[in-house]
Protein backbone atom coordinates (compact mmCIF):
# COMPACT_ATOMS: atom_id res chain seq x y z
CA UNK A 1 0.00 0.00 0.00
CA UNK A 2 1.48 3.41 -0.97
CA UNK A 3 1.82 6.24 1.47
CA UNK A 4 0.05 9.33 0.46
CA UNK A 5 1.39 12.26 -0.47
CA UNK A 6 1.74 15.36 1.29
CA UNK A 7 -0.71 17.34 0.07
CA UNK A 8 -3.24 14.50 0.96
CA UNK A 9 -1.45 14.32 4.66
CA UNK A 10 -1.97 18.02 4.91
CA UNK A 11 -5.44 17.94 3.98
CA UNK A 12 -6.54 15.35 6.38
CA UNK A 13 -4.31 16.24 9.56
CA UNK A 14 -1.72 18.56 9.42
CA UNK A 15 -3.69 22.26 8.00
CA UNK A 16 -7.14 20.60 9.31
CA UNK A 17 -8.81 22.76 11.41
CA UNK A 18 -11.98 22.68 13.85
CA UNK A 19 -13.80 25.26 11.21
CA UNK A 20 -16.85 28.10 13.15
CA UNK A 21 -17.86 29.05 9.90
CA UNK A 22 -18.59 27.80 5.85
CA UNK A 23 -19.06 28.71 2.41
CA UNK A 24 -23.20 29.47 1.83
CA UNK A 25 -23.40 27.07 -0.30
CA UNK A 26 -25.29 23.52 0.91
CA UNK A 27 -24.07 20.13 0.81
CA UNK A 28 -26.35 17.88 -0.62
CA UNK A 29 -27.85 14.73 0.73
CA UNK A 30 -25.70 12.41 -2.24
CA UNK A 31 -22.25 14.08 -0.67
CA UNK A 32 -23.86 13.52 2.84
CA UNK A 33 -24.53 9.82 1.74
CA UNK A 34 -21.19 8.97 0.35
CA UNK A 35 -20.04 10.29 3.72
CA UNK A 36 -22.29 8.11 5.63
CA UNK A 37 -20.87 5.56 3.36
CA UNK A 38 -17.38 6.07 4.23
CA UNK A 39 -17.53 6.48 7.82
CA UNK A 40 -19.49 2.91 7.85
CA UNK A 41 -16.35 1.30 6.47
CA UNK A 42 -14.53 1.90 9.35
CA UNK A 43 -13.51 -1.27 11.83
CA UNK A 44 -15.35 -2.12 14.32
CA UNK A 45 -16.10 -5.45 16.82
CA UNK A 46 -17.63 -8.21 14.98
CA UNK A 47 -18.50 -5.53 12.43
CA UNK A 48 -20.86 -4.21 14.52
CA UNK A 49 -21.39 -0.47 12.98
CA UNK A 50 -23.26 0.73 16.06
CA UNK A 51 -22.78 5.02 14.35
CA UNK A 52 -26.05 6.49 13.36
CA UNK A 53 -26.20 9.80 12.20
CA UNK A 54 -29.31 12.45 11.77
CA UNK A 55 -28.61 14.60 9.29
CA UNK A 56 -29.96 18.15 9.87
CA UNK A 57 -29.82 20.21 7.07
CA UNK A 58 -33.12 22.08 6.70
CA UNK A 59 -34.56 25.25 8.86
CA UNK A 60 -37.24 23.10 10.56
CA UNK A 61 -34.48 20.66 11.83
CA UNK A 62 -31.97 23.45 12.81
CA UNK A 63 -35.03 25.06 15.12
CA UNK A 64 -36.08 21.98 16.43
CA UNK A 65 -32.18 21.81 17.14
CA UNK A 66 -31.64 25.05 18.42
CA UNK A 67 -32.90 24.92 21.94
CA UNK A 68 -30.85 21.98 22.71
CA UNK A 69 -27.31 24.07 21.87
CA UNK A 70 -24.88 25.77 24.23
CA UNK A 71 -24.73 29.49 23.86
CA UNK A 72 -21.80 29.01 22.24
CA UNK A 73 -22.57 26.74 19.47
CA UNK A 74 -25.86 28.50 18.48
CA UNK A 75 -24.84 30.83 15.96
CA UNK A 76 -22.46 28.33 14.12
CA UNK A 77 -25.01 25.67 14.09
CA UNK A 78 -27.48 27.63 12.57
CA UNK A 79 -25.65 29.16 9.74
CA UNK A 80 -23.98 25.79 8.92
CA UNK A 81 -25.07 24.17 6.03
CA UNK A 82 -24.81 20.79 7.72
CA UNK A 83 -25.36 19.44 11.42
CA UNK A 84 -24.73 16.05 12.43
CA UNK A 85 -26.28 14.61 15.42
CA UNK A 86 -23.87 11.39 15.80
CA UNK A 87 -25.16 8.69 17.29
CA UNK A 88 -24.36 5.15 18.56
CA UNK A 89 -27.55 2.24 18.50
CA UNK A 90 -27.32 0.18 21.53
CA UNK A 91 -29.36 -2.30 19.48
CA UNK A 92 -27.14 -2.60 16.94
CA UNK A 93 -27.24 -6.23 18.05
CA UNK A 94 -30.13 -6.12 15.81
CA UNK A 95 -28.32 -6.14 12.74
CA UNK A 96 -25.69 -8.93 14.03
CA UNK A 97 -26.76 -11.96 12.03
CA UNK A 98 -26.13 -9.73 8.78
CA UNK A 99 -23.29 -8.20 9.18
CA UNK A 100 -21.61 -10.96 11.28
CA UNK A 101 -23.08 -13.95 9.89
CA UNK A 102 -20.24 -16.27 10.64
CA UNK A 103 -21.75 -17.01 14.25
CA UNK A 104 -24.25 -15.79 16.37
CA UNK A 105 -22.62 -13.35 18.58
CA UNK A 106 -25.18 -11.30 20.17
CA UNK A 107 -25.01 -13.41 23.26
CA UNK A 108 -21.58 -11.38 23.48
CA UNK A 109 -24.09 -8.84 25.01
CA UNK A 110 -25.81 -9.85 27.47
CA UNK A 111 -27.66 -6.54 28.78
CA UNK A 112 -28.13 -3.18 27.84
CA UNK A 113 -24.87 -1.68 29.76
CA UNK A 114 -22.74 -4.41 27.94
CA UNK A 115 -24.49 -3.35 24.32
CA UNK A 116 -23.95 0.72 25.19
CA UNK A 117 -20.47 0.27 26.30
CA UNK A 118 -19.57 -1.88 22.99
CA UNK A 119 -22.03 0.76 21.03
CA UNK A 120 -20.00 3.77 22.30
CA UNK A 121 -16.53 2.32 21.67
CA UNK A 122 -17.26 1.55 18.80
CA UNK A 123 -19.63 4.11 17.03
CA UNK A 124 -16.77 6.94 18.35
CA UNK A 125 -14.29 4.79 16.26
CA UNK A 126 -16.71 5.32 13.33
CA UNK A 127 -16.96 8.39 13.90
CA UNK A 128 -13.33 9.47 13.96
CA UNK A 129 -13.39 8.08 10.70
CA UNK A 130 -15.55 10.22 9.52
CA UNK A 131 -14.27 13.09 10.42
CA UNK A 132 -11.06 12.40 8.48
CA UNK A 133 -13.51 11.11 5.20
CA UNK A 134 -15.49 14.33 5.62
CA UNK A 135 -11.66 16.17 4.99
CA UNK A 136 -11.28 13.75 2.02
CA UNK A 137 -14.38 14.97 0.67
CA UNK A 138 -13.02 18.15 0.64
CA UNK A 139 -15.41 19.38 3.33
CA UNK A 140 -15.29 21.45 7.15
CA UNK A 141 -16.16 19.81 10.10
CA UNK A 142 -16.93 21.36 13.44
CA UNK A 143 -17.56 18.70 16.26
CA UNK A 144 -19.27 20.17 19.44
CA UNK A 145 -20.00 18.71 22.65
CA UNK A 146 -21.43 21.80 23.91
CA UNK A 147 -25.45 20.40 23.78
CA UNK A 148 -28.39 19.50 25.84
CA UNK A 149 -27.90 15.46 25.64
CA UNK A 150 -31.42 14.82 26.75
CA UNK A 151 -32.98 17.61 25.01
CA UNK A 152 -31.93 16.07 21.55
CA UNK A 153 -32.68 12.61 22.94
CA UNK A 154 -36.28 13.62 23.15
CA UNK A 155 -36.04 16.00 20.33
CA UNK A 156 -35.08 13.64 17.64
CA UNK A 157 -34.23 9.77 18.89
CA UNK A 158 -37.18 9.01 20.90
CA UNK A 159 -38.82 5.83 20.29
CA UNK A 160 -35.05 4.21 19.24
CA UNK A 161 -32.03 2.70 20.63
CA UNK A 162 -29.70 5.96 19.54
CA UNK A 163 -28.08 7.80 21.97
CA UNK A 164 -25.90 10.83 20.72
CA UNK A 165 -22.29 11.00 21.23
CA UNK A 166 -21.75 14.86 19.93
CA UNK A 167 -22.78 16.92 16.93
CA UNK A 168 -20.93 17.86 14.15
CA UNK A 169 -21.36 20.60 11.62
CA UNK A 170 -20.40 20.51 8.43
CA UNK A 171 -19.76 22.70 5.28
CA UNK A 172 -17.69 23.76 1.87
CA UNK A 173 -14.78 25.51 4.05
CA UNK A 174 -14.42 29.30 3.49
CA UNK A 175 -12.21 31.27 5.46
CA UNK A 176 -9.83 29.74 8.38
CA UNK A 177 -10.10 29.36 12.14
CA UNK A 178 -9.19 32.11 13.97
CA UNK A 179 -5.69 31.92 15.73
CA UNK A 180 -3.14 29.00 15.45
CA UNK A 181 -3.69 25.56 15.89
CA UNK A 182 -3.28 24.97 19.82
CA UNK A 183 -0.37 22.92 20.79
CA UNK A 184 -0.74 19.06 20.42
CA UNK A 185 1.24 17.01 22.34
CA UNK A 186 4.60 14.88 21.92
CA UNK A 187 5.31 11.36 20.72
CA UNK A 188 6.95 11.22 24.23
CA UNK A 189 3.71 12.51 26.44
CA UNK A 190 1.52 10.78 24.51
CA UNK A 191 3.28 7.19 23.63
CA UNK A 192 5.36 4.88 24.99
CA UNK A 193 7.39 2.06 23.11
CA UNK A 194 7.93 -1.28 25.14
C1 LIG B 1 -16.00 15.69 20.88
C2 LIG B 1 -15.63 17.13 20.60
C3 LIG B 1 -16.34 18.13 21.23
C4 LIG B 1 -16.06 19.47 20.92
N1 LIG B 1 -16.89 20.44 21.44
C5 LIG B 1 -16.80 21.70 20.96
C6 LIG B 1 -17.80 22.66 21.26
O1 LIG B 1 -18.78 22.38 21.96
N2 LIG B 1 -17.67 23.91 20.74
C7 LIG B 1 -16.61 24.25 19.93
O2 LIG B 1 -16.55 25.39 19.48
N3 LIG B 1 -15.64 23.34 19.60
C8 LIG B 1 -15.72 22.08 20.09
N4 LIG B 1 -14.79 21.13 19.71
C9 LIG B 1 -13.64 21.52 18.86
C10 LIG B 1 -12.32 21.48 19.64
O3 LIG B 1 -12.25 22.56 20.52
C11 LIG B 1 -11.15 21.48 18.64
O4 LIG B 1 -11.23 20.33 17.85
C12 LIG B 1 -9.79 21.49 19.33
O5 LIG B 1 -9.63 22.67 20.08
C13 LIG B 1 -8.66 21.40 18.34
O6 LIG B 1 -8.74 22.43 17.38
P1 LIG B 1 -8.41 22.13 15.84
O7 LIG B 1 -9.32 21.01 15.43
O8 LIG B 1 -8.72 23.41 15.11
O9 LIG B 1 -6.96 21.76 15.76
C14 LIG B 1 -15.01 19.80 20.03
C15 LIG B 1 -14.28 18.76 19.42
C16 LIG B 1 -14.60 17.45 19.68
C17 LIG B 1 -13.86 16.35 18.95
Amino acid sequence: MPRIDDAALDQLFRTARSHPGFADRPVGEAVLGELTRLALLAPSGFNQQPLRIVWVTSPEGKARLAPALSRGNHDKTMAAPATAIVCWDVNFTDHLPTVWPKADVRSYYPDEEARRGSARTNALIQAGAMIVAARALGLGVGPMGGFDRGKVQAEFLAGTGWEPAFLMNLGWPATEPEGPRLPRLSVEQAARFV
